[in-house]
């Protein structure tokens, strides 16, 4: 059980987490998402591979709101760092299944803060010589942005705040949330 969680708040230590983008903002946006990719991949099998854990959620739903045939596949990588911020090194710690060469693939993320994972992973997927490659991200914070990096499609632009829910964590936790949360800003960042 959520012991700290109410209709408007969830606290976490000493911090506490507000309301920022409902479950229905979100799959209304996820449902536009995937029609747009629909339009974008006609006539092609695109790849939709999933970077884990945190766009395991966002995957799930943007797959299901694609009317095309597609696959797709997962990895995954580990960031050191303490729980909201990020050390600035990335590693491959699970590697994809299939074999990406000539295909079109389309990378889900769930949030594009600094930019550094979605680099390391263009640079990684190039090795492997796809046909095309975009990048989905739900939420991108264009403010932290320190890597030139393009998203082709973006959910949400949010402001630099640490988020938690519908995929997204704090130490692992709250990842199941439906809605996402927002820290609030009083209370540290
Ligand atoms: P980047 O490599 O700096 O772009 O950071 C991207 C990764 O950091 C994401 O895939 C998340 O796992 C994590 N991250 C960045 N911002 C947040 C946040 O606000 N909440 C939870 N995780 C975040
Ligand atoms: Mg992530």
């Amino acid at each position: 059980m959520h012991e700290n969680k109410t209709e408007d708040k969830i606290i976490v230590g000493n911090e506490i987490f507000t309301p920022f983008i409902s479950e229905k903002k979100i799959n209304d946006r996820v449902r536009e998402l995937g029609k747009e990719i629909t339009e974008d991949y006609k006539d092609k099998l695109p790849v939709f591979i999933g970077v884990l854990n945190g766009a395991s959620l966002f995957h799930a739903d943007l797959i299901r709101n694609v009317d095309l045939e597609c696959e797709v596949d997962f990895f995954k990588l580990s960031s050191y760092g303490d729980d909201k911020i990020s050390s600035g090194r990335v590693k491959l710690v699970k590697d994809l299944g299939c074999d990406v060469k000539g295909r079109d693939i389309i990378i889900v993320e769930d949030i594009v803060d600094s930019g550094l994972s979605i680099k390391f992973i263009e640079e990684m997927m190039e090795k492997h010589k796809p046909a095309s490659m975009k990048v989905a991200a739900l939420l991108l914070k264009p403010k932290s942005l320190r890597y030139n990096v393009k998203i082709d499609y973006i959910g949400f632009n949010i402001p630099d705040k640490f988020v938690i829910g519908y995929g997204l964590d704090y130490a692992q936790k709250y990842r199941n949330l439906r809605a996402i949360y927002a820290i609030n800003e009083e209370n540290g960042k």
